[in-house]
């Protein structure tokens, strides 16, 4: 089992499949990606050796992330890999939503459980705006295909201070007849963008408030609940989550563990530096890797420090995939 010394267990991987993302969001990437090629990332043999040996110690759910996953050319076999492994009951992924109106049946059939899809903003000029991308009808077409072939989906906007008016009203117009979880994240600060940060971040708490006075109601938390609260509301079919990193007890309740496409492990979105994995991967030596991550887990801190300040090395979260 994957125990830290907070007593937090961990059953949840995040795996980067890739770095690459062929999106510009203001956020992350304003310039594009740059990065390694594909050819560098972790190989098919070496998830499956990564899967076996987080599942062999109780990981359940795996996300799949990028950069863009969908990039990955073997994604679909990916998703099976994960789907195939004893042990793991859920496959997800993250992803800016491009190719789905295409790939999300063959997603489906490979496996996946639940897809997550950032949408910044629900205005075409507007979401091209802060991506870089003019795609926002194909990546709604991609939204009602994924419910169609019954995925689990939901949709992460990020909260900026000069849109937050609008793109609330937007999306709580949507959310009438959208059975989606829509998430607002507060944007969180990374070492490429602390202009972009200083300019735009705005914390989450007055929107709850809001949300509250306006009728919106806590839904329980599950017992592996992620980061998001949610709220639902009897007039709409969706709900809103909020994802607020920088409120005191955010990372009480981490459940999660990451592996960036270079095959190094990050026990923490703003972990400095990645401790390096892939040698028991490239060796396809499973049970060498079980006795290591458990003994890697106790370094894991209490918190990010999010709120003291810290920004870490993490330069921009395509690397990790959020
Ligand atoms: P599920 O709980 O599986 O739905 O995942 P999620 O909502 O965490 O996944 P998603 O990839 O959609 O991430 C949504 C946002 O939450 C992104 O901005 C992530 O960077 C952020 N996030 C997820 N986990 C953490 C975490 O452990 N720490 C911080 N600071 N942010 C996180
Ligand atoms: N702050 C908050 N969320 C971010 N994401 C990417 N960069 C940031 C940031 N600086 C989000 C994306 C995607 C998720 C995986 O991470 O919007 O939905």
């Amino acid at each position: 089992m994957l125990q830290d010394s907070f007593g937090r267990r961990f059953h949840y991987l995040r795996l980067s499949i890739t770095e690459a993302c062929n999106f510009k969001c203001q956020y992350c990437l304003p310039d594009g990606y740059h990065g390694p090629s594909d050819d560098t990332f972790l190989t098919l043999p070496e998830i499956d050796t990564l899967v076996k040996g987080f599942a062999g110690l109780g990981t359940s759910k795996i996300r799949i992330t990028g950069g863009e996953p969908s990039l990955r050319r073997d994604f679909v076999d990916v998703i099976r890999l994960c789907r195939e492994t004893e042990g793991i009951t859920k496959v997800a992924t993250t992803t800016h939503g491009g190719r789905m109106a295409r790939d999300a049946a063959a997603w489906k059939d490979a496996g996946l459980d639940q897809v997550n899809v950032s949408i910044d903003s629900l205005d075409p000029r507007q979401f091209a705006d802060i991506t870089g991308q003019n795609k926002l009808t194909q990546i709604l077409q991609g939204v009602d295909k994924a419910i169609e072939v019954g995925l689990d989906v939901k949709v992460n906007a990020i909260y900026l201070k000069h849109f937050a008016g609008r793109q609330l009203q937007e999306f709580k117009d949507w959310l009438k007849h959208m059975p989606v979880t829509l998430r607002f994240i507060e944007l969180m600060e990374t070492g490429d963008h602390p202009q972009f940060f200083a300019d735009q971040h705005l914390s989450g708490l007055p929107l709850k408030n809001q949300l509250l006075a306006e009728g919106w109601m806590p839904v329980i938390r599950g017992k592996d609940a992620g980061p998001a609260q949610e709220f639902h509301h009897p007039d709409y079919a969706g709900r809103i989550g909020l994802i607020m990193p920088y409120s005191k007890d955010f990372c009480a309740t981490c459940n999660r563990l990451r592996v960036a496409a270079n095959g190094k492990l990050h026990l923490c979105l703003f972990s400095e530096h990645g401790i390096d994995i892939r040698p028991y991967l490239q060796n396809a030596d499973v049970n060498g890797l079980m006795a290591h991550l458990q003994q890697l887990l106790m370094q894991k801190h209490a918190t990010h420090y999010l709120q003291d300040g810290n920004t870490g090395a993490t330069s921009h979260l395509a690397m990790l995939g959020g």
